[in-house]
């Protein structure tokens, strides 16, 4: 477990527009605990390609909410001595209470929360998922859960009914517009002062935020640290010299969105999401999630 106090905002987030808006409104409710008389929010569970930005969002929002992030690792929840693995967690789970109001984030939950095989584990995962999938329920203290995953099939089906998180939202690769601004976000973040071209971003289909970044700082390794020799054109090459991992995986991310279509909330306002009204009946778009 690990206290930290990010300094990333959500302001530092390129595009999941529908995610950021969600998270402002959420904001006001869970700062002001009950006064509105609404529950607090619970939390989100961020599902998505890799790459595109889970981690870093789940520190914005603790940024952007000015509270502390608890960091939980799940894999260092696991002891040999029976029953010690749960204890851990109850025992991680009323220190993260006593730091409340916070954020808990739990990076890939299915490293330490995924279906096991009660046979060669002697049934700890379950009753590891058992205390936390209570926490999630009952907990009435200002914590703010954001779990994040890669993998929906690792992780049990009870973790993704509805009522255990506000909301599982998919993060999918970015679109055009949202390419053009992640990519301006992280130029200003690393102190390049050059505006983002329609060539950067018509090439980058089907890169990650990740990959973005990584082409950025290879732009400044090339120029040998000095930012100000970064131009568009080494901006450019080093794009080009990228070969995304979405080429590589394809058909575990068409997995991922066959899921996320009937089970999940797209973070990006989808062009392709519009409900069309053609002779008096409505038409939703097949994609819409
Ligand atoms: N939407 C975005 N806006 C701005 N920067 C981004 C965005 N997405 C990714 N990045 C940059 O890419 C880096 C890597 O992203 P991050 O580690 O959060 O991805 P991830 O989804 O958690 O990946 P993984 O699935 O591998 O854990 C971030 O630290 C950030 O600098
Ligand atoms: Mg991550």
């Amino acid at each position: 477990m690990r206290i930290e106090y990010p300094e990333t905002t959500l302001e530092d987030i390129g595009g999941y527009q529908v995610l950021k808006d969600w998270l402002k409104v959420r904001k006001q409710v869970f700062l002001k605990r009950g006064a509105l008389g609404i529950a607090h929010p619970k939390g989100i569970l961020l599902l998505g390609v890799p790459g595109c930005g889970k981690s870093f969002i789940s520190q914005a929002v603790a940024g952007s909410w000015e509270i502390p992030l608890v960091r939980m690792d799940p894999s260092c929840l696991y002891s040999s001595p029976l029953g010690a693995s749960e204890q851990n967690l109850r025992r991680a789970l009323n220190l993260v209470e006593s730091a409340s109001p916070c954020v808990l984030w739990i990076d890939e939950l299915e490293k330490g929360f995924a279906v096991t095989d009660p046979r060669t584990d002697g049934g700890v995962g379950y009753r590891l998922l058992g205390t936390l999938l209570s926490f999630l329920q009952e907990r009435s203290s200002p914590v703010f859960i954001v779990g994040t995953t890669n993998d929906i099939r690792m992780l049990p089906k009870e973790f993704l009914r509805k009522g255990r998180w506000d909301e599982i939202f998919f993060l999918d690769l970015p679109e055009e517009e949202e390419r053009r601004s992640i990519l301006e976000k992280i130029l200003a973040r690393h102190g390049i002062d050059v505006p983002v071209t329609q060539p950067m971003v018509g090439f980058s289909e089907n890169f990650s935020g990740a990959e973005l970044e990584q082409a950025v700082l290879d732009a400044i390794f090339q120029s040998g640290g000095r930012r100000e020799n970064v131009g568009d054109w080494e901006i450019f090459r080093a794009l080009r010299k990228t070969i995304p991992l979405s080429y590589a995986f394809s058909d575990e991310i068409e997995a991922l969105r066959s899921w996320a279509r009937f089970h999940a909330r797209l973070a990006s306002k989808s062009p392709e999401s519009s409900i069309t009204s053609e002779n008096g009946s409505l038409h939703i778009k097949s994609n819409t999630v």
